[in-house]
Parts: structure tokens; C-alpha cells; sequence
């Protein structure tokens, strides 16, 4: 059997994220769904490849903490909030939600700093996948930045959304 090198202070904050991107992968599952339920059928797409990506994020963490000789303990995932009104909506609801996990890494890589470096050099990928997506999604809802809930409109911003 492989020692564990994490301490149960970092395992438990490791399997809070891990819980996390999780529910972020939900979170985009149900963002894409309204999507297509809406008829913005390209950001469908888009929101389903963002879910994927999560679902990556927390492979990655996974296995880091078997690498570790820590097996991830997997918590109950909460239904994500699906209530949109607008394109611009989900956009805006998925910037504040990269944003408030890109400043749960930073906390717990401040936190790591006086501790544990293996695990910090790993989070420190996670920063900057966050600070991309928060780049991103800010940009974007710059762009839908005084559009009104017209269709025409919001159609305007799924192309902005989604470029390629
Ligand atoms: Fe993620």
C-alpha cells in the first residue's frame, strides 16, 4: 500500500474542489440544455464541451490525490440553478461561477504555500485554467454588455460566444 503524503487538511479541501468542478460540470450541463431548449443551438454545443472540460479538471485532481496515496472521496453533487432568462444570463452566471473557484485556488495556494509545494505546484495549473475562463467569460459579457433580451439580439452574442 502507497503512503499517503497529503495531510487530511489538504485531502478534505482537494475533494471539496474535486466537488467542485463537478458541479461546475453539471452546472454547464444544465446550461446547455437550456440553450437548446431556447434554440440557441451553437452555445448547446459549447456549454456541453465546457462540461467535458470539467469533468477533466476533476480527473486531474483525482488522480493527483492517487498519485498521492489518497484515495478522492466523492461527494453528492447539488442541482444546479437552471433559471435563465437569457443567453446573456448563462454567460453572466458562468463568469461569477469561474470566478469564485478561481479565488478558492488562490485561497488554498496561499494556504499551501507554507505547507505542502507538491500539491501547490499543482493547483497552480488549476489558476491558470481559472484565470483563462475568467478572461473569457468576462470578455464576452463585455460584449453582451447593454443588449437587450431581443432574440435577434442575443443571437448576436452566441456568435461571440461560440467563433468557430
Ligand atoms: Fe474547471
Amino acid at each position: 500500500m502507497k503512503s499517503n503524503l497529503l495531510s487530511k487538511k489538504v485531502e478534505n479541501k482537494l475533494n471539496e474542489l474535486i466537488g467542485q468542478e463537478l458541479h461546475a460540470m453539471y452546472t454547464y450541463v444544465a446550461a446547455a440544455n437550456w440553450c437548446q431548449e431556447n434554440g440557441y443551438l451553437r452555445a448547446y454545443d459549447f456549454f456541453l464541451g465546457e462540461s467535458a472540460d470539467e469533468k477533466l479538471h476533476s480527473e486531474v485532481l483525482q488522480k493527483y490525490m492517487l498519485d498521492m496515496g489518497s484515495c478522492p472521496e466523492l461527494d453528492d453533487i447539488d442541482t444546479p440553478e437552471a433559471d435563465y432568462e437569457c443567453l446573456n444570463c448563462v454567460i453572466e452566471a458562468a463568469l461569477e461561477m469561474e470566478t469564485a473557484l478561481g479565488k478558492m485556488y488562490s485561497k488554498f495556494a496561499s494556504d499551501l504555500v507554507a505547507e505542502d509545494f507538491m500539491t501547490l505546484t499543482k493547483i497552480q495549473e488549476f489558476i491558470k485554467i481559472q484565470t483563462e475562463a475568467i478572461g473569457f467569460y468576462g470578455d464576452v459579457c463585455a460584449a453582451g454588455e447593454g443588449l437587450s433580451k431581443d432574440k435577434f439580439q442575443q443571437l448576436m452574442l452566441e456568435k461571440i460566444l461560440v467563433k468557430n
